[in-house]
């Protein structure tokens, strides 16, 4: 592995990945706390002292049902920030997410959406090189490419267009709605028997493990396209 500056950055996804595989511990309950806690503001959402901190789900028939989802009914009180760190899937995505501090702002923003398109952690292990590397940048800077000052930055932007390649700033997304990522390329997906297909780089969806206030988390069998335009 070659020698990088980004301590930051790798002791965030550690910690990440070590609480994803200590919450295998924690019992149920627990969890479900986390999950169900309510956003920081507006204040008079939160309940009075001594009432259960849980929100009450409401039921609403009139929503389809989505086979994809598993759970049908967003809950307005929760944002896409506060339940990334309960999925243990894209645990890994979910760290790279946090290291970019606007993208931090806009997961935990109720004013504005998101569709999260979020490869599952073996997608992201298995990828070559890290998602940081840019095989360019080697061959012009050679192996120390990602040293000091000015090669973090460089695994910074790199990160950055990473994550940005996988977040929609949209949410309800439609089928066959085609909308740019927050780094610029246009996507849709479509339906194909009973899959959810990311397109064009026909990347299958796993699941769509969320819907909250500020939009959904779908998790993808693989990444989409992040080379540099
Ligand atoms: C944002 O998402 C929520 C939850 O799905 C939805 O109710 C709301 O209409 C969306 N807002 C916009 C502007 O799309």
């Amino acid at each position: 592995m070659k020698s990088f500056h980004l301590a930051g950055l790798i002791a965030t996804s550690g910690i990440l990945l070590a609480t994803a595989s200590q919450a295998n511990l924690i019992p149920l309950i627990s969890r479900t706390n986390i999950q169900e806690s309510p956003k920081k503001n507006p204040a008079s959402a939160l309940p009075a002292p001594g009432i259960n901190q849980q929100q009450p789900i409401m039921s609403n028939n009139d929503r389809p049902v989505d086979p994809f989802n598993a759970d049908p009914t967003p809950n307005s009180n929760i944002l896409i920030a506060d339940i990334l760190a309960s999925q243990k899937a894209i645990s890994i995505f979910a760290g790279f997410t946090r290291d970019i501090s606007s993208l931090t702002s806009r997961l935990n923003s109720d004013s504005t959406n998101s569709t999260l398109l979020a490869p599952v952690n073996s997608a992201i292990s298995a990828l070559p090189r890290k998602p940081w590397e840019d095989p360019q940048e080697y061959s012009a800077l050679g192996s120390n490419a990602y040293e000091g000052q000015e090669g973090s930055e460089r695994a910074e932007a790199n990160l950055r267009r990473f994550v940005e390649a996988h977040i929609v700033g949209q949410s309800p997304w439609a089928e066959g709605e085609k909308l740019k990522t927050l780094g610029g390329r246009e996507v849709w997906w479509e339906r194909r028997k009973d899959a959810m297909i990311v397109m064009p780089g026909e990347v299958e969806v796993e699941k769509v493990a969320k819907k909250v206030g500020n939009g959904e988390v779908w998790v993808l069998k693989e990444v989409l396209d992040y080379a540099r335009k």
